[in-house]
């Protein structure tokens, strides 16, 4: 397995290599958005990447939304879309370095099948650190394979269960309804809670 560093990213970014960015909030986490009433939540974006969803939520008045990405260039990118984005919530750092607590909502969209396997466990025990009591893990996980041994990593319902199972209540966990077409059929729409 390749070394899936900050160097890696860097250069996915520098040669436009991010077949991964849809270039607007997709239509899952939208959806999920816009039923939420208060505007005063802390949430986190962790590999946020170019961010549409970030833009989404403080666009709307989450003004308290933290986005992480151990890559700086998605980060200006953000920044440049969204100059009232406040800076200190822009966090360009490794997401396990993370010292912070007291998130209500953290959106997960490719960012788990974007880290080595290995590292999935470790991602479940930050995830729940980070949460506060009650607190939600949301987002898309995808319920396919793929070939290569760089990301994205697949998966499969069973293996998220048995990784998320002990620290979270699984309250959702099921093929999305309102997928992109090219992931129709093939993400995992979920919300675990603290
Ligand atoms: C596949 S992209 C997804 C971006 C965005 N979530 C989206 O759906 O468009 C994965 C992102 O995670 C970032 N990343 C990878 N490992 C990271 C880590 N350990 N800490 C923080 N960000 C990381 C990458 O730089 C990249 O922007």
């Amino acid at each position: 397995m390749m070394n899936l560093n900050k160097t890696y990213w860097d250069a996915a970014y520098a040669r436009d290599e991010i077949g991964w960015d849809i270039g607007y909030a997709s239509p899952p986490l939208k959806a999920y958005v816009d039923q939420l009433t208060d505007k005063s939540i802390k949430i986190l974006v962790p590999g946020v990447g170019n961010g549409y969803e970030a833009e989404y939520l403080f666009n709307k008045g989450f003004t308290h939304t933290h986005v992480i990405d151990i890559s700086a260039q998605p980060l200006h990118n953000l920044k440049n879309r969204v100059p009232t984005f406040p800076e200190d919530q822009l966090l360009h750092m490794d997401f396990f370095d993370l010292e912070d607590s007291g998130f209500d909502l953290i959106l997960e969209q490719t960012f788990f099948c974007s880290l080595p396997p290995s590292k999935r466990q470790s991602y479940a025990i930050k995830m729940h650190e980070l949460l506060a009591p009650k607190g939600k893990l949301v987002g898309l996980l995808f319920n396919t394979t793929f070939s290569g041994n760089t990301p994205p990593f697949g998966g499969n319902e069973k293996e998220y269960r048995a990784i998320f199972d002990g620290l979270f209540s699984i309250k959702v966990l099921e093929t999305a309804y309102n997928s992109i077409k090219p992931r129709k059929g093939n993400e995992l729409f979920f919300i675990f809670e603290k």
